[in-house]
């Protein structure tokens, strides 16, 4: 593979939240103290979004490798989950054991965190993709943020999951849940050029790059516009390049490289389709030069839709 012919030791861009290669943006350092001050101080219930794949897993992960032996987690990561298996999960993981019913659980359960609350130690409930959590489940990860001493929360309930989850919480029906929400905090993508460029780098430097401009400038640009600075998406793009730019025997990753796989993959820019980010496909007014409106309106109706979407930059006037 590409890694060799790059003085790579290892891939630099897997789609897994391998924590080893973890790079603190603004956002990420800022998210991960609310975690860190949440949980040390007992605040109960945190909940942190994110759009798809900006790196959620990856910060729980990475925060779950330094929690000191003094700190018990469980995490769950499969939100399809009924009542009886969540409560069966919560069990295994905080080792509860001698119960059969529900009642009895909550009981012993009561007991192990106030015993570990007593002699100082943390408990800590991780659910990941929260957003897909069904009501009732949600309804029970209420009553478990009511164990409490008179000054903290004894278990720590971490609740992360895509823009959704905001919404999921938001219904009336679980306005008691939403009330108990201590801290929130949100994961945000990379904010421009810059920044996309030190995570490449970061990530190229885990990896055992010699060299730090595999990319070049250009190329980077073109990264950020077309990731909108998701890592996920940053990830795909520049794996998929180094392979391409690796079978052509370039030694650097140009920008036309860029533009090709972000074709291939349908990751071109919004703004380059014609699209505002987060607008749709259909029914979306261009707007056009007057030399491109021209030119449009010559090509007639038909090649003008054809033509619109591979105008190069659309200018507004
Ligand atoms: N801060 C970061 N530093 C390094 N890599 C990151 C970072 N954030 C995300 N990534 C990388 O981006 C990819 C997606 O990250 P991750 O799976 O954690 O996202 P997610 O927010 O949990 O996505 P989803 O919403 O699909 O669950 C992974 O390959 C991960 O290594
Ligand atoms: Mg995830």
């Amino acid at each position: 593979m590409y890694a060799e012919f790059y003085g790579l030791q290892e891939l630099p861009f897997a789609l897994t939240p391998d924590p080893r290669f973890i790079y603190f943006t603004p956002s990420h350092t800022e998210v991960m103290a609310n975690l860190h001050y949440g949980i040390e101080s007992g605040k109960g219930l945190i909940v942190v979004t994110g759009e798809v794949g900006t790196g959620k897993t990856t910060i729980l992960r990475w925060m779950m490798q330094r929690l000191d032996r003094t700190v018990l987690v469980a995490y769950i990561f499969n939100p399809r989950l009924s009542v009886t298996e969540f409560y069966q999960h919560v069990a295994t993981l905080l080792d509860v054991q001698q119960w059969q019913t529900k009642s009895e659980l909550l009981l012993e359960l009561g007991r192990a965190l106030e015993s570990r609350h007593s002699r100082g130690l943390r408990t800590v409930l991780i659910i990941d993709e929260a957003q897909g959590l069904s009501s009732q489940v949600l309804e029970e990860i209420r009553l478990l943020s009511n164990f409490e001493s008179d000054t903290a929360k004894q278990l720590q309930i971490v609740l992360t999951g895509q823009p959704e989850l905001r919404d999921v919480l938001n219904r009336t029906d679980l306005r008691q849940l939403k009330q108990r929400i201590a801290l929130r905090c949100v994961i945000k993508p990379m904010p421009n050029v810059e920044e996309t460029d030190r995570y490449i780098t970061s990530r190229l430097l885990v990896a055992g790059a010699r060299r730090t401009d595999l990319f070049s400038p250009g190329a980077i640009d073109y990264i950020f516009r077309c990731s909108e600075g998701i890592p996920r998406n940053i990830n795909n793009l520049c794996d998929n390049a180094l392979l391409t730019s690796y079978a052509a025997g370039e030694t650097t990753v140009s920008r036309s490289t860029i533009e090709e796989i972000a074709e291939t993959f349908d990751m071109l820019p919004s703004v380059d389709r014609g699209l505002q980010p987060g607008e749709e496909h259909a029914g979306v007014a261009r707007i056009f030069s007057a030399a491109g409106r021209a030119e449009l309106w010559a090509a007639g109706t038909g090649a003008a839709e054809a033509e619109a979407d591979t105008v190069p930059q659309l200018e507004t006037f």
